[in-house]
């Protein structure tokens, strides 16, 4: 059977990163890959199976650079996105820009194509809980806090609080993918990650990014330059945690079964990983004192910090999210299998291993097998 061509838009990235492992493993696609770097992705960079091309996609070129490899795509996988909290208060019209202007070009021309777009979205478009709202706020109703794709109201905050500038872009871009949908026939899977983790994830700030990452990689970089992990508006935000081999699976089941994943939205997420920041961190020195064999790291000192100090104003956060994944299971036969704790220790693994050599962390583990 002849492959499966893939355009890829944002492969270089986390996220695409290990698609791209994996699409290449299976070997039966060729890839078309676009991307503004390509470092997590450079060891395939010499593979036949990947077309990689390096640049901006945005509204302007959209058309002129992506349509030569559409005429022959049979699917597109848009990935590309500004995600870290701290650039949307920071710099609100980027993120607007990245999630919305840049990418709605791409909606139109599979829209013309007929192509098939599978879009990555979030899990941040479902906003704050209900619940969070209400005077006698207790989580003890779930259909006020759990979130289901075709059912559960977006609520976002205000304006002036700049954190839903994310969302409310990631929002009105699924919003314009269902109107193509529905008006001019477009074939569209969304799907909504619930904070997958996993190696390669975001930046260590001042080694190979700049900025703000998410709570994984400043955890991470607290402990290798022996600073305190700060616990932003005391850490009781919660989150479910998903490992990321889990949910490429749940891509390459959409892959699988086309007919299935068509014309639905997908929360992809891991319910029984559910942790506040709190716990977060503690379990993060344990993990990385066990990684190191220094049992210092199980003291490692944690300070809290207001989020007007951490991020700046208009910062807002999400409290708690808590995916229904039925209909993942049902129609993709996914669902998701590593825990919380075995997630942490493949993915710290990998962080020691990639950071941990230029800083004071000097006995290392055994770091056999670990994937790069
Ligand atoms: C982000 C994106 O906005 C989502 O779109 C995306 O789906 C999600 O990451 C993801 O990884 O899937 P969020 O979970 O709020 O959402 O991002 P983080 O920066 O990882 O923050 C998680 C929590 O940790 C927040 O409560 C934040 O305030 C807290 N945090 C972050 C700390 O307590 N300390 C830190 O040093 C950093």
């Amino acid at each position: 059977m002849a492959n499966r061509r893939v355009i890829i838009v944002g492969c270089g990235g986390y996220i695409g990163s290990h698609l791209i492992d994996r699409l290449l493993e299976d070997n039966s696609f060729e890839i078309f890959g676009f991307d503004i770097s390509s470092h997590k992705i450079a060891r395939h960079l010499g593979n036949p199976k990947l077309h990689f091309t390096e640049g901006l996609i945005d509204a302007g070129n959209t058309e002129t650079v992506l349509r030569p490899a559409l005429e022959t795509a049979d699917l597109v996988i848009s990935l590309a996105a500004v995600c870290q909290p701290a650039e949307y208060v920071k710099n609100p019209l980027l993120t607007i820009q990245s999630n919305f202007i840049d990418a709605y070009r791409l909606v139109d021309l599979c829209a013309k194509t007929g192509t098939w777009l599978i879009h990555a979205s979030t899990c941040e478009v479902y906003g704050r809980t209900i619940d969070s709202y209400l005077p006698d706020h207790s989580y003890d109703d779930p259909r006020l806090f759990e979130q289901i794709e075709d059912e559960t109201p977006l609520v976002m905050g205000p304006v002036v609080n700049q954190r839903w500038t994310y969302a409310t872009a990631k929002a009105l871009l699924e919003r314009y993918i269902y109107a193509n949908h529905t008006e001019l026939g477009l074939p569209f899977t969304i799907f909504r990650p619930y904070n997958w983790f996993g190696p390669r994830m975001d930046f260590i700030p001042g080694r190979d990014g700049e900025g703000v990452p998410r709570v994984l990689a400043c955890f991470m970089k607290a402990m290798l330059e022996d600073q305190p992990m700060q616990l932003v508006d005391d850490g009781t935000a919660r989150r479910t945690i998903t490992y990321i081999g889990d949910a490429i699976d749940a891509i390459m089941a959409m892959l699988a079964r086309p007919e299935r994943a068509k014309s639905r939205i997908f929360n992809i997420g891991n319910r029984d990983n559910e942790t506040t920041i709190a716990d977060l961190a503690l379990m993060m020195r344990e993990v990385y004192a066990e990684i190191t064999g220094l049992e210092r790291y199980r003291e490692h000192p944690i300070e809290t910090v207001g989020s007007g100090e951490f991020y700046g104003p208009g910062y807002e956060d999400c409290d708690r999210r808590v995916p229904d994944l039925t209909r993942a299971e049902r129609h993709l036969g996914w669902t998701a299998k590593v825990g919380l704790r075995e997630t942490m220790e493949r993915t710290m693994r990998y962080f020691h291993a990639a950071y941990a050599d230029d800083v004071a962390v000097k006995d290392r583990s055994d770091l056999a097998g670990i994937s790069p």
